[in-house]
């Protein structure tokens, strides 16, 4: 029953076919979307990558081909050969790109059978992701993937295009590497060759990048997948992967603009979509102060405003305490909020419970003054000054979260972008990019009671706060860059520290001793003393880019064979056990491990 290909050729794909290609001759070859026997005729849709077209089986002119129709199933691979008609009048199907034109078969191979599939293989299923995973294969089939796949081709093809126009050469760097700093865990990789020893698989090619900047390859790129062993989000895999960047002889200003070419060069060629250059810029304070996060979505308003001055002196307690106490009173104002009932207020109320906050204060601005429950607290001039903050005109809604500064803008944050989808705020089609600049070098790490690198510790400080680096880290800003399109982080880099004392006294800053960064980075060390241009750099996260560019909801979309929240890949239950030869190779001992 099973036909072989033999020579057969196909002369091109299902889903490209349209009126022009009326009264041709076509060989098409691909799997069966559906069957429908309408007695006298059969009808096919047959799908390739490309799309889908409509397959007809007439037995008047084909009664071979239209008796073998009658055992196609779902999914099964065949050929066919026929003629490309226009469909007749009234049948028509304005759904599918192919849906002017049909095919009259004219013979028919069926190249293999198939099992029916745990699911239809079609966007518009409803399958649990456990399913999809399992059985990649099939839900690679499916067309939004197949499209989302196709971009992130189109991309790299891009990326590899624009660089290359600009001088830069790719480099490949090593995947059995030792640790790089990028604040993850590693994944390791027992050696056989020197039992007891491990490579880590890279975070990124940080310092590989840096020692080629050493080396005299002053414009590098790479397409290069990076390893971090960190808690999964819906933007997180703990495989993905950079577009990783390095230039020397260059300012802040410089990677900017590059960057900026970048990005317009991939939205004109892909997508047809002109960007404006340059891109808008937001020190990392304002954007903090705005919007309460370093990544902030500026698709829409309802930027966050801080009020602690005015009601410092409230009679209201939780405002007084907070602001006496180093904490901080911000607040944001939906327009027109005032018609949230109770019950809107109370969910809302618990979302910035989730992120710490001890509570929400709301007020309804009315005629005569607001309607909330501190209003007896607040005084006349207090109100005027909180209402010229936020710009507010009757019937808006205010929002009010006191607390440490982390917590208020977490919490704030987060209740904006939950309200602007709720609201219907975030115009879904477009594309805002937005750098953030002046990010501090350091931060207190309470927990681990030392400064630790904002970015990572190979970032220059900036040249007027150098002096400050000794005696006062947490005043020194950084010349790191981050790019944030539609408020997801799609990039980040830095002007490198490429004086070896500065580079030693950030070490030292960090709680690293002398011994230990030798230890560690005794290559990079020793290199900046040979000679090393001053030089800077950026890696974005195509995996993210292409997110954003298909409208994916999770990463997981544009990504062939992603793991799982838990790390695994269902499809081949990796990772999984291996035997004790291999295991006594690598001079290993599993301890009994706890389930
Ligand atoms: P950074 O750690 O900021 O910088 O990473 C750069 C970009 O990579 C993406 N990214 C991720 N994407 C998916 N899953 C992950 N687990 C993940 N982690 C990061 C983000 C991020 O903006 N070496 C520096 C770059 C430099 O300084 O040149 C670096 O790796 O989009």
């Amino acid at each position: 029953m099973i036909d072989l290909l033999g020579n057969l050729k196909r002369t091109g794909y299902c889903g490209d076919l349209n009126k022009k290609d009326v009264n041709r001759e076509v060989t098409l070859l691909g799997w069966v979307q559906r069957r429908r026997d309408l007695g006298g005729l059969i009808f096919i849709e047959l799908r390739d990558r490309q799309g889908i077209v409509q397959v007809v089986f007439n037995p008047e002119l084909s009664s071979g081909a239209h008796e073998k129709a009658q055992s196609l199933r779902s999914e099964y691979v065949i050929a066919v050969i026929g003629t490309v008609a226009e469909r007749p009048k009234g049948t028509a199907n304005p759904k599918l790109r192919t849906g002017e034109i049909e095919v009259l078969a004219k013979e028919l191979k069926i190249l293999n059978v198939a099992k029916t599939p745990p699911f239809p293989i079609e966007d518009e299923a409803e399958v649990a992701e456990e399913t999809r995973l399992k059985y990649r294969y099939l839900d690679l089939r499916r067309p939004g993937l197949q499209r989302n796949l196709i971009l992130r081709h189109q991309v790299a093809k891009e990326v590899r295009n624009y660089f290359d126009r600009l001088g830069f050469l790719e480099v490949e760097t090593p995947m059995l590497f030792k640790s790089t700093p990028e604040g993850a865990r590693d994944f390791l990789v027992p050696s056989r060759l020197s039992p007891g020893s491990f490579y880590a698989l890279p975070q990124s090619p940080q310092l590989l990048k840096q020692i080629l900047m050493v080396s005299g390859f002053d414009r590098y790129f790479q397409i290069v997948r990076c390893f971090r062993d960190e808690d999964l989000r819906s933007d997180r895999q703990p495989e993905f992967t950079q577009i990783d960047v390095e230039m020397s002889f260059v300012t802040v200003q410089d990677i900017q603009r590059t960057m900026e070419g970048l990005m317009a060069h991939i939205f004109k060629e892909v997508l047809g979509i002109v960007l404006e250059l340059p891109f808008p810029v937001l020190t990392y304070d304002d954007a903090m102060g705005r919007y309460g996060v370093d990544k902030p979505d500026i698709r829409f308003g309802m930027e966050l405003r801080d009020v602690t001055e005015p009601l410092r002196g409230s009679s209201f307690q939780v405002f007084r305490d907070t602001a006496s106490t180093k904490g901080i009173i911000k607040a944001l104002n939906v327009k027109g909020g005032s018609s949230f009932s109770r019950k809107e207020i109370d969910d809302i109320t618990h979302f910035v419970q989730n992120f710490g906050a001890k509570g929400l204060i709301s007020a309804k601005v009315g005629a005569n003054g607001w309607q909330s429950s501190i209003q007896k607290f607040i005084t006349e001039g207090e109100r005027k000054a909180v209402e010229d903050a936020l710009d507010s005109r009757e019937n808006d809604l205010l929002l009010f979260v006191a607390g440490p500064p982390k917590v208020v803008n977490q919490s704030l944050a987060n209740l904006r972008l939950h309200l602007g989808e709720k609201l219907g705020l975030i115009p879904k089609d477009q594309y805002r990019f937005v750098w953030i600049l002046d990010f501090p070098l350091l931060e207190y790490d309470e927990a681990e009671g030392r400064y630790v690198a904002v970015h990572h510790p190979f970032t220059a400080p900036q040249d007027e706060d150098i002096p400050n680096l000794k005696d006062h880290p947490e005043l020194v800003k950084a010349k790191a860059y981050d790019l944030v399109l539609n408020g997801s982080e799609i990039g980040g880099g830095s002007i490198r520290n490429h004086l070896r004392e500065i580079q030693s006294l950030l070490f030292e800053k960090l709680g690293m001793r002398e011994e230990e960064a030798r230890e560690r980075f005794a290559f990079l060390l020793e290199a900046l003393e040979y000679g090393t241009p001053p030089h800077g750099g950026i890696a974005f996260g195509l995996d993210r880019l292409v997110m954003i560019l298909s409208h994916a909801e999770s990463i997981r979309d544009v990504i062939a064979f992603p793991k799982t929240q838990k790390g695994t890949c269902l499809m081949s239950d990796a990772p999984s056990r291996v035997d004790s030869k291999q295991l006594d190779e690598l001079c290993i001992k599993i301890k009994e491990i706890k389930t």
